[in-house]
Order: C-alpha cells, then structure tokens, then sequence
C-alpha cells in the first residue's frame, strides 16, 4: 500500500507524521473524501473546489493547484491497482511548537493522501437498506468546513453501531441536519425530494448535489428545506448520500419503518441512474 505523503509516494510503514503536527493536536486540518469507481475519480473536481473552500475558510494556503491535486491522486489510484474505492487527503497546518495561535507563516502544511478499497457500486447494504437513529447534533457551528474535527460524528456513529443500526442522523432543534457522514434526504407522500438547504449547520454535499440533479432531470419535484423527525418518520422513502455510499436506502428511523419498510424505488432509480452516469 502506498501513501501520499508531502510530496513523496513511500510505503504506508514509512509514513510518519510528528507528535507536533496541528492535525494531531488540535483537528487544525481539512480532509476530503473522493469515490473511485472503474479506476476514474468520481466529481473529483467538485471535491477539490471544496478542499479549497475549506482550506481558505481556516486560512491554510492550498498547497497545490486543482491540477496538480489531480495529477497526484490518479498517480495514487494507479500506484494501488484501485478500481474501486475511496481516495482520502488531508491537509493540516503543519507540525509546530504546541499554541494555539497559527505557527509561524513558512510552516508547511502537512498532506496526506491515501486510498482505500471499496466495493461502492455492489453493496449488499444498498440491497436491504439501512437503519438509522437520531441522535442530538453535538457539533460545533461551521459544519460547511470539512474540518478533520470529527468527534461529534464519531460518537454518533458509535451511538448507531451500540444500537445495532447502520446511521445516526442528527438533530437540532427538531430537525435533522444530516447523516454522521452523509446528507439526509425523504421522499414525502406526494412523492417530493426534501434536503436542507446549504448553511453553516451542514456540509455541502457534492454527492447531494449530483443527486439533486438527477431528480430533477427525472422529474421529480426537489425541495431544499429544513425537516422535522416527525415527518421523516412519515415519508414514502428516505435515504443518505456521500461519496462513500452514493446513494444508501434508509428502511427504518428510531425502529419505525419508513415507507414499506424496504428500499424505495426512486430511491434506487436515483442509485442507479447516478452510476449510469458515471460510466
Ligand atoms: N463524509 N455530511 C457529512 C457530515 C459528511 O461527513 C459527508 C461526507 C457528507 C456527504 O458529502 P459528500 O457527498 O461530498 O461525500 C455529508 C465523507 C464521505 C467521510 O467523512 O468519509
């Protein structure tokens, strides 16, 4: 296995990173989390707008052009033989002497890049669907930055797994934000596509938006506003999306089925009809 790791390819043994690195000691970093499918990357330039978004948003200079990123993630993807999978990078603002204010300017940034396999499009989840719990949102404000400062997610999904269930979506004030690391869609009886809208309170979703997409070019009538548990509870179909998981059927919320109780089938048409396109 190799990994990318400031501007070397060495093998996953060797790469080290200090007990002073920010991303270690304070979650000072930016990650990202692109799908491989076919040995391609998939959306990858909305990925890299959005590491770049988040990078300007914590003042991290972006190291590398949008090019470049991609020059060195396919030279990844090809140095793993991945066909199907995951490409992970992080930036951090580097390894200094512990404060909390930013280092000195001339630290670099620490990057990282791995890959990981994964059967995406042949789930056998994506087959029966997942169950969720609602969890309260316990995150910090800017949820639209994809820091590596995850432990809220990390204690939901724990929260999911204790349960036996497959994900926790998160609540606030009585509505859900989002999935521990997905976006949270229904489907309501009138057969309505319903997703937050973008703000500080969720991540911007790329796969989220290729869906959105996709539901309108089939027709079908989408709505970004907030929802309550109470009405996910009565939707037709419910489902998550992110890179990992493309488009994952949700079957039951808090024990309650949703809809028939088994996948939905605009939702799966959505599944479908997003790995059409990535052919
Ligand atoms: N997570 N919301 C949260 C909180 C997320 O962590 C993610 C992705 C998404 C979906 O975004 P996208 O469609 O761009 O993957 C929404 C990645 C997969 C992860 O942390 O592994």
């Amino acid at each position: 296995r190799i990994v990318f790791l400031n501007g070397s390819f060495v093998p996953f043994e060797e790469a080290k990173i200090p007990v002073m690195d920010r991303g270690f000691l304070f979650a000072d970093g930016i990650y990202e989390v692109a799908a491989v499918l076919d040995g391609r990357l998939v959306d990858n330039e909305a990925h890299l707008a959005r590491l770049d978004r988040s990078l300007g948003e914590i003042r991290i200079r972006n190291p590398y052009s949008s090019a470049e990123w991609t020059r060195l993630e396919e030279e990844l993807v090809r140095r793993n033989n991945l066909a199907e999978g995951l490409v992970y990078m992080e930036v951090t603002r580097g390894a200094a002497e512990r404060d909390f204010a930013f280092p000195p300017a001339d630290t670099p940034p620490t990057v990282v890049m791995f890959t990981q396999p994964k059967n995406i499009r042949h789930s056998p989840l994506a087959q029966t669907g997942i169950a969720v719990i609602t969890v309260p949102d316990q995150r910090w404000k800017r949820r639209d930055i994809k820091s590596v400062g995850l432990l809220g997610q990390v204690l939901a999904k724990q929260a999911a797994v204790e349960a036996g269930v497959g994900d926790a979506w998160m609540v606030e004030d009585g509505y859900v934000t989002e999935g521990s690391s997905s976006t949270a869609f229904i489907i309501t009886p009138e057969k309505r596509l319903i997703t937050r809208p973008l703000s500080n309170a969720v991540l911007p979703g790329i796969t989220r938006l290729a869906v959105m997409k996709l539901a309108k070019e089939a027709g079908l009538a989408v709505e970004e506003r907030l929802f309550t548990v109470e009405e996910a509870h009565g939707a037709e179909e419910a489902f998550v999306t992110s890179a990992s998981s493309i488009v994952m059927p949700v079957v039951a919320i808090d024990g309650k089925p949703v809809g028939t109780g088994r996948p939905g089938p605009l939702a799966l048409r959505l599944r479908a009809l997003y790995f059409e396109l990535a052919e």
